[in-house]
C-alpha cells in the first residue's frame, strides 16, 4: 500500500530517462533515490538488486515515470489474464511448494513423447515468432509467453521428467530450440531457489529472447562454437545488446527480463560480456540463464569435439565455479536440480548393467533414482546397484573428462573455448 501523498509503483512500470523530481524513499524511509536522479536501467538494476519491487513516488512524478500505466496485472498475461491456471502463477507462492509429487513415480512414455513433439512444435512457433519480432511486427510479449507458460505447467507437473527430457544434447546447435531448453532449465532453477510463479516465468521470457539479437546478425555467429577472429568476436559480443534493440517494440516486455537479456554471458568474477559486470550488479536471471548456457554448451557437441558426458560437464563446472565464474548460489540450486548424475543421463552399476537416471532424492543428490533397461526401478540398497560411472548417450557421441583430468583443462567460457 502507498503512503499518504504518494502513489505506489512496481519497478517493472518504470521508463528509463526521465528524471525524479521529488526524492524517493523506501518503507523504512531510507533515502532510495534522490531528487534529480535520472532513471536508468542501472538504476533500475540497482533497484532490483536491493530486492525493491515497488517504490512509492510524488503523483506529480506519475505519468513520466510510468509513461501513465501504473497499478494493474503484471506483464506476463494471456488475453488480458494472468497467464496459468488458479492460484499457480500468484505472487509470493513459490512454485517449489506446488509441485506435484511423482517421486514414486516412473517416468511416462506419453509425457516424453509430449514433451519432445512439443519441443518441435515450440521451436517451430519461436522460429516464426523470432521473425516476426525481427521484422517488429508483434507488439506483445503475450504469444511469447504462452511458451514459457506451457513449459512451466510441464514442470509443476513433473519436475523431474521435464528436466531429464528438455536438458538432453542435442546433435546440432539450433538457437531456437536452445533458447527453449535455456528457458525450461532456468525455470527449473527458479522454481528450486523458491522462486514464485510470476518471477519464475520471467525467467522463462528471458531464456526465449536472449539471443535474438543474433538472428539480424552474420549468420556465421548463429553457432558460437565456431572459430571466429578478435574481430568478428568483438562483433559477436554485441548480440546481447543487439537483442535488446530487436525487442524495443514489444510495449509490455519487463524491465528485468530485458536486464537479464543484456546480461546472460557476463560472468560472475567479471570475465563475460558485453559489459564484463560481475556479482551481484548481474540480475539474477541472467545468473541463472548463464550456467544453463554453459552447461548446454558443454554437453552440446561444438565444432573441435563432441558433446561431453553430462555427468562430467557438471563435474567440471563445479571444478571452475572454484575460480569464481558463477554465481555459487545459482549453482547449489543446479545440481540439486539435475544432481550429479543429470536427469535422463545413463550411467553403468557395479554389476555392469546399464540404468537410467530417472528422479532426484531431496536428502542426496549424489544418488538419484535409477531404472534398469526395462524400466524397472532399482533397489539402490543392493551395492550391485550403486553407480559405476556415466555412459554416453545411445544417440550421441560424447566424451568423458575424467575428474583428474578437470585441473589441466583450460575453459573460456566467454569465448566459448576449451582446451581439453
Ligand atoms: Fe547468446
Amino acid at each position: 500500500m502507498s503512503r499518504p501523498g504518494s502513489v505506489s509503483v512496481s519497478v517493472d512500470q518504470l521508463r528509463p530517462g526521465v528524471v525524479c523530481s521529488h526524492s524517493i524513499d523506501d518503507e523504512g524511509g531510507i533515502l532510495l533515490l534522490g531528487s534529480g536522479t535520472r532513471i536508468t536501467e542501472q538504476v533500475i538494476a540497482g533497484l532490483v538488486d536491493r530486492d525493491v519491487k515497488t517504490i512509492d513516488i510524488h503523483p506529480s512524478d506519475l505519468a513520466a515515470m510510468t509513461g501513465g500505466k501504473v497499478g494493474g496485472p503484471r506483464p506476463v498475461r494471456k488475453n488480458g489474464r494472468e497467464v496459468g491456471f488458479s492460484g499457480v502463477w500468484e505472487e509470493n507462492i513459490s512454485l517449489k511448494e506446488l509441485l506435484v509429487d511423482r517421486f514414486e513415480e516412473p517416468f511416462n512414455e506419453k509425457r516424453t513423447e509430449v514433451l519432445q513433439r512439443g519441443l518441435l512444435g515450440a521451436k517451430a512457433r519461436f522460429d516464426q515468432l523470432e521473425r516476426m519480432i525481427v521484422d517488429r511486427e508483434i507488439h506483445s510479449i503475450d504469444s511469447i509467453a504462452t511458451i514459457s507458460d506451457a513449459y512451466a505447467r510441464a514442470i509443476l507437473d513433473d519436475y523431474d521428467q521435464t528436466v531429464g527430457v528438455m536438458g538432453a544434447a542435442e546433435a546440432e546447435h539450433d538457437i531456437s530450440r536452445r533458447s527453449v531448453q535455456m528457458a525450461v532449465l532456468g525455470m527449473a532453477i527458479g522454481a528450486e531457489l523458491g522462486f514464485d510463479g510470476p518471477t519464475t516465468l520471467e525467467i522463462g521470457l528471458a531464456g526465449l529472447l536472449h539471443d535474438v539479437g543474433l538472428l539480424v546478425m552474420d549468420p556465421k555467429f548463429r553457432d558460437p562454437s565456431n572459430s571466429m577472429s578478435p574481430a568478428e568476436r568483438w562483433e559477436y559480443e554485441k548480440h546481447p545488446l543487439v537483442a535488446k534493440e530487436c525487442l524495443e517494440n514489444l510495449r509490455d516486455i519487463p524491465v528485468s527480463v530485458q536486464l537479464a537479456i543484456q546480461q546472460v554471458h557476463e560472468q560472475y568474477d567479471g570475465s563475460g560480456f558485453p559489459r564484463a559486470l560481475r556479482g551481484p550488479r548481474i540480475h539474477i536471471y541472467a545468473r541463472i540463464l548463464n550456467v544453463v548456457d554453459a552447461y548446454l554448451h558443454l554437453i552440446s557437441p561444438a565444432s573441435n569435439r563432441c558433446g561431453i558426458l553430462p555427468h562430467d560437464a557438471l563435474g567440471l563446472m563445479l571444478h571452475h565455479a572454484g575460480r569464481g565464474i558463477f554465481d555459487p548460489k545459482v549453482i547449489r540450486a543446479f545440481l540439486k536440480t539435475e544432481t550429479m548424475f543429470p536427469l535422463g543421463s545413463l550411467v553403468e552399476l557395479q554389476s555392469g548393467a546399464p540404468a537410467t537416471v530417472i528422479r532426484r532424492k531431496s536428502d542426496d543428490y549424489a544418488k538419484p533414482v535409477l531404472v534398469n533397461q526395462d524400466g524397472e526401478r532399482l533397489d539402490q540398497t543392493d551395492p550391485e546397484n550403486t553407480i559405476l560411472r556415466p555412459l554416453a548417450s545411445c544417440n550421441l557421441p560424447q566424451m568423458r573428462i575424467p575428474i583428474s583430468q578437470m585441473p589441466s583443462i583450460q575453459w573460456n567460457l566467454a569465448e566459448n573455448r576449451l582446451l581439453v
